[in-house]
């Protein structure tokens, strides 16, 4: 079973500046939710270019074979290669004694061929002195049972020890490489919590128990906050509280909540120790992290960071398109720039085998991830590897070394984004339709996730795959972003409300726009509690409507009742089903069936210039449509281009007055399609015909 991945993860709170240094708790006062840039962008890293090239491992290679790789890896047009993120026991064999020799000759044969790098700083794999030495840095299951050390990702977040000791050896490497000119950016470990998101050690829980004091203050606060009074849980000294380890019921969704934050927040203050450490001696290098896993808030985790990573493996999925598609939105939205750190090359698996990408779809997929922002391009990995886990997760070349179809495709791949690079660097996305992605209220559903349908991760992808098959830019955004840039708004599942974003909310509707909410918004407050106001809290008067009841639908829930709306569309419920007493809103649907036919499903309220939208249920892929539909139509909003078929993805990113148009036909058959005229085809060099044959899997890039 593939349990590694999941596509959309989680996340809650921190960061500081870098430089300042705080002990790691009182970061947590400090933070202000992130405020992501949502648009895409080139901002930073714009001296580097489009940071191309392949994820290579020296360590891994007999040095007979470097010089050569050099070579080839240069030939296919690339510029920049990510090493070292897991060479820890190589680069400090015994503790406090280092070596750098390996890197240093194979940084210094790279660079003959033009070739930067990217440093990954090794944490993600301890060396075996490390954790038979000091055992208590291994990460902790919920059992309360060690993880054993063979693999990779068995570290505790908050342990004093691995925080030291990894804090040691990214120094030595960041002091070792300080003066060299071929270093340009750092990677921070790698792809936090993946593998394992949550740890249960005693110094989890020790700083725990930390954390509650700087957030509560008193206890008092506490068990006022959390409602201790409900099962005698009142907490009389701090430690008393615990971890949610496995107990006989369920657990205070205020404990819950505040253990996902927690989780986020250790994660982000490991990676800060080194940002500040590689800021201090490397200012200029630019500084990211790879990967998207549960429990982490990206928009408060990325912001001391130049650029987000992600790895992407599309054949995760049989049928990618809108989930990568929506994946790298997601990710263009924790701080505004994105690449790809590791890039499908071929057929990949550990244990278990993913389909194989046909001809042309690595191509594809490298262009669409440009086609939504990213500014960097870096496969994973050069050569197969010949032994460890990994064997069957293919390189450009195979372990024998003969240049196969994917060396050929990869170097079409490197020429082409050369011709691209500097026309769309520094471009950005814009789009007038978003969608709220808030990752208290996801963690919130991870514990109370009522039944095995819903699925929050889905309904992005979901309003994704509507905006793209009408093709239209969306953007997926935190709370705290300026929705003044939009037009039409989307929340899918705000449970949580503050004062906060109901008055954000509140004044994008009054200076015009759309806000349309989901089922069960606006039902709790931060704390995960319940309050005595109805129901959505502190917006009734916004929405013009009250919630009076729900019926939650067991799965399969779809065929149990539908919305019907006055044009005659009916909507299959999913999950929730509100049942609304509007105030001043009209309604737009009612319940079709059950006990509730003919009562509010869907209202709309005018306020100010703009329109509040209360949808009765959780959305689907049928809603999103509808919903796209209907109300980017009544922006007026013009699509990108219109008659394409839905296999044929676009999006345009824009730079002062040049647009760029990506067109990228994901079937594997040959479509047709009418662009009109006055487009330059940038991977052509000419001018682009107005009807575009695309070949299966092929894309184009034009400029007007
Ligand atoms: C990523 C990871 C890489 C490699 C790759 C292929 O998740 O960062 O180290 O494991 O997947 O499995």
């Amino acid at each position: 079973m593939i349990t590694r991945r999941r596509f959309l993860a989680d996340g809650a709170v921190v960061a500081t500046a870098a430089g300042v240094k705080l002990p790691v708790w009182a970061r947590v006062k400090n933070v202000a939710r992130a405020a992501a840039n949502p648009t895409a962008g080139s901002a930073g890293l714009v001296e580097h270019g489009l940071l191309l090239g392949v994820d290579y491992y020296p360590d891994q290679t007999p040095e007979s074979l470097w010089s050569e790789d050099a070579r080839m890896i240069a030939e296919a047009g690339l510029t920049n290669v990510r090493v070292a993120e897991f060479a820890w026991s190589l680069m400090e064999p015994r503790e406090d004694s280092y070596d750098f020799t390996l890197f240093d000759s194979a940084i210094a044969v790279l660079a003959k061929h033009g070739i930067k790098v990217i440093l990954g700083t090794p944490t993600a794999t301890p060396p075996k002195w490390l954790t038979h030495k000091y055992p208590e840095v291994l990460r902790v299951g919920p059992d309360g049972r060690p993880d054993n050390d063979q693999t990779r990702r068995h570290y505790c977040y908050n342990s004093p020890k691995y925080r030291r000791l990894s804090k040691g050896i990214v120094e030595a490497m960041v002091i070792h490489y300080k003066d060299n000119p071929n270093v340009v950016g750092w990677q921070i470990d790698n792809e936090f919590n993946c593998e394992t998101h949550e740890c249960f050690s005693n110094s989890c829980r020790r700083v725990f128990r930390d954390w509650l004091v700087h957030k509560y203050q008193s206890l008092d606060g506490l068990n006022t906050r959390w409602g201790t009074q409900f099962w005698s849980q009142r907490y009389a000294a701090w430690d008393q509280v615990d971890l949610p380890f496995p107990a006989p019921s369920f657990h205070n969704p205020a404990l819950m909540l505040d253990f996902k934050r927690f989780t986020s927040d250790s994660v982000a203050s490991f990676k800060d120790d080194q940002v500040e450490i590689i800021r201090k001696y490397r200012p200029n290098d630019f500084i990211t992290h790879n990967g998207v896993f549960k429990n982490i808030d990206y928009y408060n985790f990325a912001r001391n960071l130049d650029i987000y990573s992600y790895d992407n493996y599309p054949t995760f999925s049989d049928a990618p398109q809108y989930g990568t598609g929506a994946a790298f939105t997601m990710t263009r939205g924790f701080n505004g720039r994105m690449m790809i750190m590791e890039e499908q090359t071929g057929p990949g698996g550990q244990t278990y085998l993913l389909r194989s990408p046909r001809p042309g779809e690595m191509n594809l997929w490298a262009f669409q991830a440009i086609a939504h922002g990213a500014d960097g391009m870096i496969h994973f990995r050069w050569r197969t590897a010949r032994t460890g886990a990994e064997e069957y997760w293919s390189g450009v070349l195979d372990q024998d070394n003969i240049p196969r179809t994917r060396f050929q495709e990869f170097k079409k791949e490197g020429t082409e984004i050369n011709k691209i690079g500097p026309e769309i660097l520094g471009s950005r996305i814009d789009s007038d339709i978003a969608v709220i992605k808030d990752y208290d209220d996801e963690w919130v559903f991870d514990h109370q996730y009522f039944t095995r349908e819903v699925n929050i991760g889905a309904e992005y992808a979901y309003l994704f795959q509507a905006a793209s098959e009408l093709k239209y830019n969306i953007d997926i955004v935190s709370p705290n972003a300026d929705f003044s840039r939009y037009k039409v708004v989307f929340g899918p599942h705000l449970i949580l409300m503050d004062p906060t974003l109901a008055k954000k909310i509140r004044g994008f509707v009054e200076q015009g726009g759309i806000f349309i909410v989901g089922a069960h918004s606006a039902v709790k407050n931060r704390d995960n509690a319940m309050t005595d106001q109805v129901i959505p809290i502190t917006l009734t008067d916004l929405f013009g409507t009250e919630v009076d009841s729900f019926n939650c639908y067991q799965a399969p829930s779809r065929d149990k009742n539908g919305l019907k709306f006055e044009d005659g569309s009916v909507l299959p419920v999913n999950v929730f089903a509100d049942l609304l007493k509007p105030t001043t809103a009209k309604v737009i649907a009612t319940w079709d069936r059950d006990y509730m036919k003919g009562i509010a499903a869907v209202t709309e309220n005018q306020a100010g210039k703009g329109k509040a939208v209360y949808y009765g249920s959780f959305f689907n892929l049928e809603s999103a449509r509808y919903l796209v539909q209907r109300f980017a139509g009544e922006k007026n909003l013009q699509p990108i281009f219109t008659n394409f078929p839905k296999e044929v993805e676009v999006t345009k990113r824009t730079k002062g007055n040049n647009n760029y148009y990506f067109i990228l036909n994901h079937s594997n058959q040959s479509v047709t399609v009418n662009v009109g005229s006055g487009f330059y085809d940038l991977i052509e060099g000419k001018d682009a015909s107005t009807t575009l044959e695309l070949r299966p899997f092929e894309y184009k890039v034009l400029k007007r």
